[in-house]
């Protein structure tokens, strides 16, 4: 692995000087020498033969879920909310692959998150129409968009009534999270007796989501939240922990009941499909005004907490139960994958590459790009095993900046993805990839930098948003808040 400086992006200004300093790098992505616009787009061809809900998604691209911190104290709707999704619908993508929304209160990440129950149900019909509205607006037909809610319980980061005190649910007892997170004594375990009840939650979150006009619901399984932690649950005895078969078995668990419940709603899952051990910053730099440069904690090998990942050699991935997963997903009708990796808590740099870390993370340890390729490649690789009939949305293309639509079109075109998700890219620049096949030029100004105040702000008790670039945040109070809090530290 190189251990170049990294250049900033906006400093290359070709692809060829793109491709040159990636080869420097010693990674491989791949990347179109120019846009193929207009209908011949590979980015326009929608996926053969998978359908959600009897649709077709229309394009190649998708919204990543990201939710704002913004939602009412009972998990309800706001103006901030619709106008994100407003927002979403004029980005031209035919998939959106909505924000994280808890099954219960006591599962929300923050007092503010969605939450799916009855009593919010109007609002989140809201979400739907208003995404509708702005998109047939921009792009003259909805029958192509598809539109999900992502089902999550936040499980050891949990934070359901204060902003800045973790409520833990855990599957097993972590000996670097737990001192981490202040995880103390086995009260925050999830009891085996407790699972019927989380079911239920599951089921309540799914029918209403189906009621809400979502046209899947997404068993979140990704960033260290409940259902990803279970499937490192190697420690925990009993029938939910273990074996893979016991690792898997509440998401086998979840799914019968969905469908005993007679919601016949499409299932998606969004995994992270390869984790790494927590990195910290480096204590030997801290003290400065700069963060520190990220290292992997120090941990006892083996190490069998991080799914996806070798038990004996520092971020080594191994795809072997990741693909033995997705062979289980496949048999439960399981069909669309949205795959990412690590958690935004623990290694925020292998999730959402980033060139100016967030506030409670640590400076890139390499490259951001690094970290880019990296998950496109294991989407490659997943992809090429995984069983036919598998639909694949990919991860962290934000980082790419001016290179993004040439990458994302030869990712398509090459076969490295079926679709291309776009996170952060789409909180500042909604219409980035529209643009690019429209044969429009790129606007520099609203390109996502990668700053990071999307995940600083609700760190330090904020809504998200993208504070620097989107002129609708920049003019709110929390704007200045914010400045004022990362001087402060
Ligand atoms: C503000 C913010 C909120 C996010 N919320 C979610 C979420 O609700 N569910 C989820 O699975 N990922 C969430 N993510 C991760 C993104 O979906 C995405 O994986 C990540 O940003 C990397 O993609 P990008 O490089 O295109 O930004 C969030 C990311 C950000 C920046
Ligand atoms: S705050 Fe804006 S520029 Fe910074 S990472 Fe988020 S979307 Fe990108």
């Amino acid at each position: 692995m190189s251990n170049l400086a990294p250049k900033r992006i906006a400093s290359l200004k070709t692809i060829q000087e793109f491709r040159t300093y990636a080869q420097e790098l010693g990674i491989t992505l791949p990347c179109s020498d120019t846009m193929i616009v207009g209908e011949k787009s590979p980015l326009l061809q929608p996926v053969a033969s998978a359908r959600i809900n009897g649709r077709i998604p229309g394009n190649r691209w998708a919204i990543q879920p990201m939710e704002g911190w913004d939602g009412t104290t009972e998990g309800g709707i706001t103006p901030d909310v619709l106008r994100r999704w407003g927002r979403f619908g004029e980005s031209g993508a035919k998939l959106v692959w909505g924000e994280a929304m808890a099954i219960c209160a006591e599962g929300r990440a923050n007092p503010n998150q969605l939450v799916l129950r009855r009593e919010n149900l109007e609002g989140l019909r809201q979400l739907r129409k208003v995404l509708e509205e702005s998109h047939q607006r921009h792009f003259r037909t909805v029958d192509d968009l598809v539109v999900g809610f992502q089902l999550t319980h936040s499980g050891r980061f949990s934070r359901p009534v204060d902003k800045t005190r973790l409520q833990p649910r855990i599957a097993y007892r972590h000996p670097i999270l737990d001192v981490k997170f202040g995880v103390s004594g086995d009260s925050a375990i999830l009891r085996d007796e407790e699972i019927p009840a989380l079911i239920h939650d599951y089921v309540q979150a799914a029918g209403v989501a189906r009621e809400a006009g979502a046209d899947f619901i997404d068993l979140k399984h990704c960033h260290g939240y409940l259902l990803h932690e279970f499937l490192s649950a190697r420690t925990r005895p009993g029938p939910y922990g273990g074996s893979l078969c016991n690792r898997t078995r509440l998401l086998r668990e979840i799914v019968a009941a969905i469908r005993a419940s007679g919601n016949p709603i499409d299932i998606a899952v969004r995994l992270s499909v390869f984790d790494f051990v927590p990195y910290r910053p480096n204590p030997d730099q801290a003290g400065g005004k700069l963060l520190a440069v990220g290292q992997p904690e120090p941990v006892v090998w083996p190490y069998p907490f991080a799914f996806g990942a070798s038990q004996h050699h520092e971020g080594e991935i191994d795809l072997t139960e990741p693909n033995e997963f997705l062979r289980i997903c496949h048999e439960l009708g399981i069909h669309w994958i949205n795959l990412t990796a690590g958690s935004p808590y623990y290694n925020p740099h292998i999730q959402r590459p980033a060139a100016y870390p967030p506030s409670d993370g640590y400076a890139p340890p390499h490259d951001p790009l690094i970290d880019v390729a990296r998950q496109l490649r294991v989407v490659r690789k997943v992809k090429a095993m995984a069983p036919s009939g598998m639909v694949f949305v990919g991860s962290a293309y934000s980082y790419l900046q001016e290179f993004l639509p040439f990458v994302a079109q030869a990712a398509v075109a090459e076969g490295w993805t079926d679709l291309v998700g776009i996170g952060r890219m789409a909180l500042s620049y909604p219409r980035c990839i529209a643009d690019a096949v429209e044969g429009r030029t790129l606007e520099s100004k609203l390109i996502c930098r990668t700053l990071s105040d999307c995940t600083t702000a609700p760190r330090k008790g904020l809504p998200s948003g993208c504070y620097p670039l989107d002129p609708y945040y920049a003019a709110k109070p929390e704007a200045a808040l914010l400045k004022k809090l990362k001087r402060d530290g």
